[in-house]
């Protein structure tokens, strides 16, 4: 069974993952903080994406570019002309909505009334602002809402410098922005969140081959980071549903608390871009083949996940809850190399003796992991509470220690205890941990 929505937006806001930004003024609708274990986790899924597209890869390399680019990147692109959503109106509640995403056209869902709607208009997801210091039709530029363009417009810059032949792949991570109509389900659908996004760029006729291979790769980056199996399916676009610059997608869904809904496209984006830029700048964007003798613009399969979305879902699906000793206790069953703290050091007592040795043992521990040193409650909330945030290990001091010099560790999952001499300790968490 999927988990509660509620409860998981909750455990969020409550343990320090999400905050509504701008809270204290009232909150800002769709646009999210990160706070000390969200941003631990985001991090760790962004480092995770990575390092499996581009540390271990000889064929692929990074970039970081900017937000604000040129705003012909958009013309050409084709963002300006068809990025935009049909939206409709109540007449009678005045609420607004995506035509596309109503169950019943011809029906509101907030007031209920039939046939109310207005005519669809084109919505402009773009963000707008201007650059410089007048706010004129000729300094008007955008916030890019997708990474792509940043990674299509640097090609050859790439190709040449890092001295790429084909097939290669170009990989970013970073913030995009939507004006989206509907924002909604916490952090799914935001105005501002984060992509990590990958150009594969491949010779025409291989580019179906790739693509198998990438839906495939993809797939199992989220299995092998624990994602349940269960909760994750591919399924290809209907004609009507592709973008402008695809000729066929792929989403990798997951099963969220209101069903099934995207995570990531995985798309054949065709010769479409760079083409596109090519006729724009008038640069010549084609790939030269020095073996064959011949100039081609490669075709590009495009892996396109959302960091913040990605995150929520490894959330949800490592939430559970059991019965020990018949009492409930939530657990965050995250993949250690996605859990915000490694380990929670927690002296037994408020002594200030077992305190100095945690802290010292805390602070020997710290440049290897992300440590919690705390001293707060009973031991059994501490525990809870570190069991709620996924952390793999507790590591506790107690009396016995200051003679013996030894230590509990707890382990996350099946609750079993070590006792573990301080002097081993770092040696057997590195045996269990990244
Ligand atoms: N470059 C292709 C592209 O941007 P997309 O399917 O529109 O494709 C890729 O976006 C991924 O970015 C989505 O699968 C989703 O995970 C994430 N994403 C898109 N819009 C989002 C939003 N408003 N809030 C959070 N994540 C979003």
């Amino acid at each position: 069974m999927p988990a509660d929505f509620d409860t998981i937006v909750n455990l969020a806001t409550k343990r320090g993952f999400v905050f509504q930004s701008s809270e204290i003024y009232g909150g800002l609708r769709s646009a999210y903080d990160y706070g000390p274990l969200g941003v631990e986790l985001l991090r760790n899924v962004k480092e995770q994406w990575w390092r499996s597209m581009v540390q271990l890869r000889e064929d692929v390399v990074g970039v970081d570019t900017a937000v604000i680019q040129s705003p012909l990147v958009w013309v050409a692109s084709g963002h300006v002309a068809s990025f935009s959503d049909p939206l409709v109106e109540c007449k009678v509640c005045h609420n607004r909505f995506r035509l596309d995403k109503l169950e019943d056209p011809n029906r509101c869902p907030e007031c209920g009334s039939s046939d109310s709607f207005t005519e669809p208009r084109a919505f402009e997801l773009m963000f707008k602002t201007h650059m410089g210091p007048v706010a004129s039709e000729e300094n008007i530029v955008y916030l890019r809402p997708e990474t792509a363009q940043g990674i299509f417009i640097n090609f050859e810059n790439v190709r040449r410098t890092a001295r790429k032949k084909l097939p290669f792949g170009i990989a970013q991570i970073g913030k995009s922005f939507r004006n989206e109509i509907t924002p909604g389900q916490f952090v799914f659908r935001t105005r501002e969140f984060e992509q990590m996004e990958m150009e594969y760029f491949c010779r025409p006729e291989d580019a179906d081959e790739w693509f198998q291979y990438w839906l495939e790769a993809r797939r199992d980056w989220y299995l092998d980071l624990g994602m349940s199996e269960d909760n994750l399916r591919l399924r290809p676009h209907a004609t009507d549903e592709l973008s402008h610059y695809s000729s066929g997608t792929y989403d990798v869904e997951y099963l969220f608390p209101w069903g099934w809904d995207e995570l990531e496209g995985i798309a054949n984006r065709t010769d479409f871009d760079l083409k596109a830029h090519a006729e724009m700048s008038g640069q010549d964007l084609r790939y030269f083949d020095a073996e064959r003798n011949e100039r081609f613009y490669p075709y590009v399969i495009e892996p396109a996940a959302g960091a913040t979305r990605t995150t929520f879902a490894f959330l949800i699906d490592a939430y559970h809850t059991e019965t020990v000793r018949g009492e409930t206790r939530a657990v965050l069953r995250l993949d250690a190399r996605l859990a915000p703290i490694k380990v929670a050091v927690l002296p037994l007592s408020k002594k200030e003796e077992l305190i100095s040795v945690s802290r010292e043992l805390a602070d020997s521990l710290r440049p290897h992991w992300m440590i919690e040193h705390d001293i707060t409650q009973s031991i059994g909330r501490r525990y809870r509470r570190q069991d709620e945030i996924g952390t793999p290990y507790c590591v506790t001091v107690d009396f016995d220690t200051l003679d013996d010099r030894q230590v509990t560790v707890r382990e996350r999952d099946s609750m079993a205890q070590d006792r573990i001499p301080i002097d081993r300790l770092i040696s057997y968490l590195a045996d269990r941990l990244p």
